[in-house]
């Protein structure tokens, strides 16, 4: 068989780039800005195998201007930016780089959660801003978390990963997810299985750590919103549609719920500019797997992936 032609549609660490030359014929995206439709196109008629990056939409378009395309290898876990049941139809293999971002996401989501409560983006802000301030007992107090409730939507890698690091600062477990975790991981975190309803009138914290999908777009609306109790946080690492961003931040500025802590956004790179003056919101830049070990562990799976489609041992990770 002639060696595959491999289209890398962004910058992916170097390691991921060399273990694809070692199958096929790379042409690679490197600048910072998004690849232009018709260079994209002009590549992928010619490609066997694409690697793309979360913000690469793989629709219609995309495979039609692919006619020669075997497989799609996202560097990410999340792969709603690809029409998986189109792939099928069209006989495309699609991969995902799931376990290699479970620690560094886990991370950012108590990091986020931490910042929130302890109100530390907003001290941050005021000591920038060279505002007069002096120590005083009652000066920014925040919440601790010991003895608070927890409640995961979503319990899969990266919801056992939090529920782990959260029971190290002492938080109680609950979690939602479509099937129970197997018993003796429950064990092990103290987690317990609870309908939506319950999670969301009784948690102190709810994380989103679910896929995106037609069933969770929107899953924390205003109706979800008002459920939570008017102190509740709600820290989302996911995907940013779960979330009605416009319902949130009208929740945040009339108390409805106490405060959010988003790394990722409805409608990125914006923000709900109702969001952004919110001192009881934390943003950051969907920073999930944004470590130099994490990134460079998921371009390497994603390269992977493709060198078993084509040596004939399979890709590790497939979606389907
Ligand atoms: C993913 O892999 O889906 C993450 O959102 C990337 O940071």
């Amino acid at each position: 068989m002639t060696a595959p032609r491999i289209v890398v549609t962004g910058k992916i660490p170097e390691p991921g780039v060399e273990v694809l030359k070692t199958i096929g014929e790379v042409w690679a995206w490197t600048d910072d800005e998004p690849i232009p439709h018709d260079i994209r196109d002009e590549q992928l008629a010619t490609a066997d195998a694409v690697v793309t990056l979360l913000t690469d939409t793989v629709d219609e378009a995309f495979l039609d201007a692919a006619p020669q395309l075997k497989i799609v290898a996202n560097v990410a876990v999340g792969y709603n930016n690809i029409d998986v049941g189109l792939c099928q139809v069209r006989g495309v293999t699609v991969t995902n780089t799931p376990g290699v971002l479970t620690d560094a996401t886990a991370d950012l989501a108590m990091g986020l959660l931490l910042m929130v409560t302890r109100r530390l983006a907003e001290g941050e802000r005021l000591i920038r801003s060279e505002t007069p301030w002096k120590w005083g007992m009652f000066m920014m107090l925040g919440t601790g978390l010991q003895g608070r409730q927890l409640g995961i939507i979503g319990m899969g890698g990266i919801g056992q990963a939090l529920a782990q690091r959260a029971r190290a600062f002492g938080m109680q477990i609950v979690y939602h997810n479509r099937s129970a975790v197997a018993p003796d991981i429950e064990a092990a975190l103290d987690a317990r299985r609870c309908d939506l309803d319950e999670l969301l009138a009784t948690s102190d914290v709810v994380s989103l750590n679910c896929p995106y999908s037609e069933q969770t777009h929107h899953l924390i609306d205003a109706a979800a919103l008002s459920a939570m109790r008017n102190d509740a946080v709600l820290v989302n690492t996911a995907r940013g549609p779960i979330v009605d961003e416009a319902a949130l931040a009208v929740a945040l500025s009339n108390g409805v719920i106490g405060a959010a802590a988003l790394d990722v956004f409805e409608r990125e790179p914006e923000v709900h500019p109702g969001l952004l003056g919110l001192d009881n919101t934390v943003l950051v830049p969907h920073l999930g797997s944004a470590t130099v070990e994490t990134r460079t562990a998921m371009a390497k799976l994603a390269a992977h992936n493709v060198v078993g489609f084509f040596d004939g041992s399979g890709p590790a990770t497939p979606v389907t």
